[in-house]
Order: C-alpha cells, then sequence, then structure tokens
C-alpha cells in the first residue's frame, strides 16, 4: 500500500515527544498544496528541523518518492525520544532519513551548508516565558519565548546559511509570532515569501509561510521597509478574518 502522507496509526508516539496537531497537519498541508512545485523542483536535500513524531518528515518523503527517488532526507530535533520516534515512524512507512540529535543543526552546518533545497520547520512558537525555552523533553515543543520567537529568530540566519540558491523554507508561524516582520526580515536577506495555508482556530491563527530566493529583491539587513512589504502586510490582516480550509496569497 502506498500512502501520499504518514498515516496517523503509524506515526509511533512517546509522552516526551510532540504529537501531530493542527500546525504539523496546516504543514503537510501547505507542502501537499505545493506539490507540483516541490516535484517540478526535484530536491537532492530535505532537511526538517524538530523532527517531533516524524509525522512531517515521514509525509514529505512519500509524497516525493516515486518521482523523485533520490532526494536524501535530514531531520533534527534537540529531544532524544523524538529522534527515536521519528525513527520509528520512518520505518512504519518504509522510508528513511538520516536523524540527528542537535540543536537546530548545530554541527551539520560545514557539511550541508548551501546544500539544502527544502527545509521545513514547525518550531516552538507560543509565547512563554524566556526561561521556558530550550528545557527538555515535551516542554521543548512549544516553548517559544517572548513573542514565541527565541527559536524562530535563531533559525532564520541559519536557513539563510543552509539554503541553496535554489532553496525553499516552508516555516509554520503563529500571529502573535509576528509573521509579516519574519517576512520583511527575511526579505532584507533577500527572500521573496508567500503564505500557503492559513488556518484559524478561535484560539489562534496559523500561517505556513515558504521563503525563496528571489534574484530581484537585493539583500540589505539594514533595510527596514522592503518595497513590497504593503501588500505583504495586507495580506496577513485579509487572511486574519478568514476561517477554517487553505488559502495562499504571494507577494
Ligand atoms: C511544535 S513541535 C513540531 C514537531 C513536528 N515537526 C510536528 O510538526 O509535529 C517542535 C519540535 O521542535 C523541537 N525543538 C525545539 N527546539 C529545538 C531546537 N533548538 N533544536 C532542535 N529541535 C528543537 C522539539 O523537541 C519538538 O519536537
Amino acid at each position: 500500500m502506498s500512502y501520499r502522507t504518514a498515516q496517523i496509526r503509524l506515526v509511533s508516539s512517546h509522552p516526551e515527544v510532540y504529537e501531530p496537531c493542527d500546525d504539523s497537519f496546516a504543514l503537510v498541508d501547505a507542502l501537499l498544496a505545493d506539490l507540483t512545485n516541490l516535484l517540478e523542483h526535484k530536491p537532492s536535500l530535505c532537511i526538517e528541523v524538530g523532527c517531533g513524531s516524524g509525522y512531517v518528515i515521514t509525509s514529505l518523503a512519500l509524497m516525493l518518492k516515486e518521482k523523485v527517488p533520490d532526494t536524501y532526507y535530514v531531520a533534527t530535533d534537540m529531544n532524544p525520544d523524538a529522534v527515536r520516534v521519528t525513527r520509528e515512524t520512518l520505518e512504519a512507512h518504509g522510508v528513511d532519513a538520516e536523524l540527528i540529535i542537535t540543536d537546530i543543526v548545530s554541527g551539520l552546518e560545514k557539511r550541508l551548508e548551501g546544500l539544502v533545497d527544502v527545509m521545513v520547520v514547525n518550531p516552538p512558537y507560543v509565547p512563554t516565558p524566556e526561561d521556558e525555552v530550550g528545557k527538555s523533553g515535551i516542554a521543548s515543543a512549544w516553548a517559544g519565548g517572548e513573542d514565541g520567537r527565541a527559536v524562530i529568530d535563531r533559525i532564520l540566519p541559519i536557513a539563510d546559511t543552509m539554503l541553496s540558491e535554489r532553496g525553499w523554507l516552508y516555516l509554520v508561524t503563529l500571529t502573535a509570532n509576528n509573521p509579516s516582520q519574519i517576512c520583511r526580515q527575511m526579505r532584507e536577506r533577500g527572500y521573496a515569501s508567500r503564505i500557503v495555508v492559513q488556518r484559524s482556530t478561535d484560539e489562534e491563527s496559523l500561517h505556513i509561510i515558504k521563503f525563496w530566493r528571489d534574484p530581484e529583491i537585493r539583500p540589505s539587513l539594514k533595510e527596514t521597509t522592503a518595497p513590497n512589504s504593503e501588500s505583504l502586510l495586507s495580506q496577513f490582516s485579509r487572511f486574519s478574518f478568514w476561517k477554517g480550509g487553505n488559502s495562499g496569497g504571494s507577494l
């Protein structure tokens, strides 16, 4: 039997590992929504930072398996139990990835710098006291510090270093993370962005944002107002009233 995404009944679990949740499903839905582009993109190397149960990296591997069989997958998590559970989830679906217990991509920089064609990240994004960030076990799955940006803000420059010239980043953010500011910061690094999926519940509004290097955007870390930031801001305010389902917008 071949599946297009990981099957929940085959996803392994552990009390200290984040179970697939609305944000994980939204990220996989974003990858599915962009699948035609991903298949054309033919990524050589895909990486997931913070793989948790393995639901996302397994789904990505299943989506690409048939048409892009030579893609190499790497997944990291700082929680050793998550890496063990991801191994079991991958095996249960007959796909493979190199799994590394590490902080973001620490120790992989030299080996993978400039080589990553697709990076997927569902980071800890929940606003919490700063001292809850990076604690061992399940707390590290959600604790994002002030504005939920502690880990996200570390990942952005790392993504810029790791991504290949044609590399794409898919990032889960919450409204409280100020996603339009994240997009402006990436624009200052030369990246265009697009909301691939937006999901709202009574409690939160999730945006799955895709970033890619745009040759027409001149990187300027000093820039504070990107030329196109107005259209981006209107995108976020437009979607903040939207409830349920998938949507997308382009800059
Ligand atoms: C919100 S969960 C997402 C899990 C999985 N990707 C999913 O979508 O279901 C965030 C994951 O990131 C991991 N994590 C948190 N901080 C990290 C860091 N600094 N480096 C690597 N992994 C981290 C957590 O252990 C957790 O598994």
